[in-house]
């Protein structure tokens, strides 16, 4: 009998709106965001495995990290991928595994084509897709809400990727409302070379138990995507990260700088960095910012849309 193979992909996402309401007990922070999910994947392969083992191995998409000098990943300073059970889409299998009661495993590769430590959420994407995988896979039949409380198990970003659309998550990020109808705009996202720790950033925004005297509401930003007014949009676009996050890594002002210079409607960093993306009205004015963008020296910066 042919091997059963699950391909499926694991898209990147974008935070329009991150406001830090607090810091938790529990070292954590309470926050309101929205995120949307991008057209930038991961691919992920898994077959079953009889002997019961759970196998991942994950690398770069092939083209992806020769830079125009030809110097792999590694020399141009990009971080080694997890493998094995370091990677959050073992650890992943490894807990459905164990609470389904499944004795099959699985051997998972994991082609990656987002950037790490950059703020679009690759590493929660592949953890979210590997339970979908897994599910089936191992035909569990598994509904999303149950998933979804493995998921928040796993890191704060992931069962946002099992909504498979835009949605608004609060507590540490595990809440999720669905954003029902919502307009898709073009989009440019450019990562640097030099990623930020998650943990470093969240630290450095010195948040305290009470939220800030100013702090914002998604409400606004939420309003004008639904009703397609990408100007109000541009107007709401917030990320109460990204100065604590400039403090640590000069490209984040540099970004804002030239994405300023093109002339772009709104950009911000997404997440707790360092990727930056801008809005557009079209794809073709995304694909000529993302031109403009690599030749001012973003090597890596790309026209996609939001999904
Ligand atoms: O949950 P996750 O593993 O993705 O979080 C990574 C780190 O980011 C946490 O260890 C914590 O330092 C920080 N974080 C936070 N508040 C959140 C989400 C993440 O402080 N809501």
């Amino acid at each position: 009998m042919p091997q059963r193979e699950v391909t499926l992909r694991a898209p990147a996402k974008i935070n329009l709106f991150l406001e830090v309401l607090g810091r938790r007990p529990d070292g954590y922070h309470d926050l309101e965001t929205l995120m949307v999910p991008i057209g930038l994947w991961d691919h992920l392969y898994i077959v079953d495995d009889p002997d019961g083992r759970v196998t991942v191995r994950c690398h770069w998409a092939t083209g992806l990290t020769k830079s125009r000098d030809g110097q792999d990943a590694a020399s141009q300073g990009w971080p080694p991928l997890p493998q094995g059970d370091e990677n959050i889409a073992a650890r992943a299998l490894l807990l459905l595994r164990e609470r389904a009661g499944v004795e099959h495993g699985a051997t998972l590769t994991i082609e990656k084509s987002i950037p790490s430590a950059a703020g679009l959420g690759g590493g929660s994407s592949d953890a979210a897709t590997a339970l979908l995988a897994g599910n089936e896979l191992w035909k569990l039949s598994w509904s999303r809400d149950r998933l979804s409380e493995l998921a928040a198990e796993l890191g704060s970003d992931v069962p946002f990727f099992l909504a498979d659309r835009a949605a608004i998550c609060r507590g540490r990020g595990e809440r999720i409302e669905l954003v029902e109808s919502y307009c898709r705009w073009p989009i440019v996202v450019v990562c640097p070379p030099e990623g930020l720790s998650t943990a470093a950033v969240y630290r450095e925004c010195g948040a305290t138990a009470e939220p800030p005297a100013d702090a914002r509401s998604a409400a606004p930003l939420v309003e004008a995507l639904c009703s397609g007014d990408l100007r109000r949009v541009a107007e709401s676009l917030f990320n109460r990260l990204q100065p604590p996050a400039a403090r640590l890594s000069a490209w984040i002002d540099r970004l804002r700088h030239d994405f300023a210079a093109q002339g772009c409607i709104a950009a911000q960093m997404s997440g707790s960095g360092t990727s930056y993306f801008g809005l557009c009205r079209t794809a073709l004015e995304a694909q000529h910012l993302a031109a403009k963008l690599r030749g001012a020296g973003h090597a890596r910066a790309f026209a996609t849309t939001m999904l």
